[in-house]
């Protein structure tokens, strides 16, 4: 079968497309016959060696992935045939992956094996970002960085789902176009942001800040903040880790909170799970619906890495195998 591996860790030119063997389930896994895989951000950054998980070379890459159930425990809720996507630390990128059930989710029908591999991750994230973390309550405002990307399209999607106003925030007019097209309610522009979000609120601010970016907008998204605001602390893809200064929480009674999805999901039997059961009455009306980029064959995912890394990415960037 073909795996996609990371065979030197120097980004997008050391990941290839090898042949293996096809995997052998053990009692407790499902195996899934793979038809499309989710590139993220995490893919691009363990290509560089750049995780939080550092797997030994060469290592199978891919985090989303959605396809068909091939053989399933009895008990585990999952039949072969069922359509499913799936969300591991990585390892999804094969046209046959053994997966533990607790990391597969039912996709509903009409709901293509492209858009299906762009749900777990990102709007995983989104949930647990906006309410498990910032607590999000109806009618609140949440403002998104990177809005156009795969985290930044959920959490405004979501976000809309649980009532909330959403601003978003983008580098260029295509990529606004992109975000107007998913209902976010104001669009600006990453450059005067603070301005134009103090104009949309009559001063006021906004409840919420998802930040993908952190860098050099930080600061600004901290003044962007209503009193009692939170700032969630999502990624670094603008590069720089950023330091507050705790001063500016007191003065305006703001939380910065971390967002670590991941680590914490994944540690704990059935929250993935619990996560996906209450984002599929979203998933099915439509009110969740991915917008997904450019597809790729699955050969040229070094290429879909280097777009992602040049910033050249609208919604989620998807590879086809099946
Ligand atoms: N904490 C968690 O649990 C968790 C889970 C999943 C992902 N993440 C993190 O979330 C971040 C976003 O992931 P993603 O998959 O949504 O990525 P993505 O699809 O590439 O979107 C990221 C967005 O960041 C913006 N950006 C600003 N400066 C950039 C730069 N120098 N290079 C590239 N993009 C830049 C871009 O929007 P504009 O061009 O419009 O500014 C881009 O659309 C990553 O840091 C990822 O590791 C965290």
């Amino acid at each position: 079968m073909r795996s996609v591996q990371v065979v030197r860790l120097e980004g997008p030119s050391g990941v290839e497309v090898r042949e293996a063997p096809e995997p052998t389930r053990s009692d407790a896994e499902v195996l899934v016959e793979v038809h499309t895989l989710g590139i993220s951000w995490p893919d691009l950054l363990q290509s560089r060696g750049q995780y939080q998980i550092k797997p030994d070379l060469p290592f199978q890459l891919g985090v989303d992935f959605a396809g068909v159930v091939r053989e399933a425990p009895p008990g585990s809720g999952f039949a072969a045939g069922d359509r499913v996507a799936c969300c591991l630390p990585y390892g999804g990128g094969a046209d046959l992956v053994a997966v533990p059930p607790d990391s597969v989710f039912p996709v509903p029908d009409g709901v293509t094996f492209a858009k299906a591999a762009a749900l777990p991750l990102n709007y995983l994230t989104a949930q647990f970002a906006l309410q498990t973390r910032a607590g999000l309550r109806e009618g609140e405002t949440v403002l998104v960085h990177g809005a156009a990307g795969g985290v930044g399209t959920a959490s405004l999607q979501v976000a809309r789902g649980l009532g909330a106003r959403t601003v978003a925030v983008v580098s260029t007019e295509e990529k606004a176009e992109l975000v107007r097209g998913l209902g976010a309610d104001h669009v600006v522009l990453v450059e005067g942001f603070l301005a134009a979000v103090k104009e949309l609120t009559d001063g006021a601010g906004v409840d919420v800040v998802v930040d993908v970016v952190g860098g050099d907008l930080f600061t600004d998204s901290l003044r962007a903040l209503a009193p009692l605001g939170r700032l969630l602390v999502v990624g670094f893809t603008g590069g720089r880790i950023p330091e507050v200064k705790v001063n500016r929480l007191l003065l305006n009674n703001t939380d910065v909170r971390g967002v670590g999805w991941g680590a914490y999901a994944m540690a704990r039997p059935g929250f993935m799970s619990a996560q996906w059961d209450s984002l599929l009455p979203m998933i099915t009306s439509g009110v969740i619906d991915p917008p997904v980029g450019r597809t790729y064959p699955v050969e040229e995912v070094a290429s879909a890495l280097s777009d992602m890394d040049a910033r050249r990415v609208l919604g989620k960037t998807v590879l086809t195998l099946g």
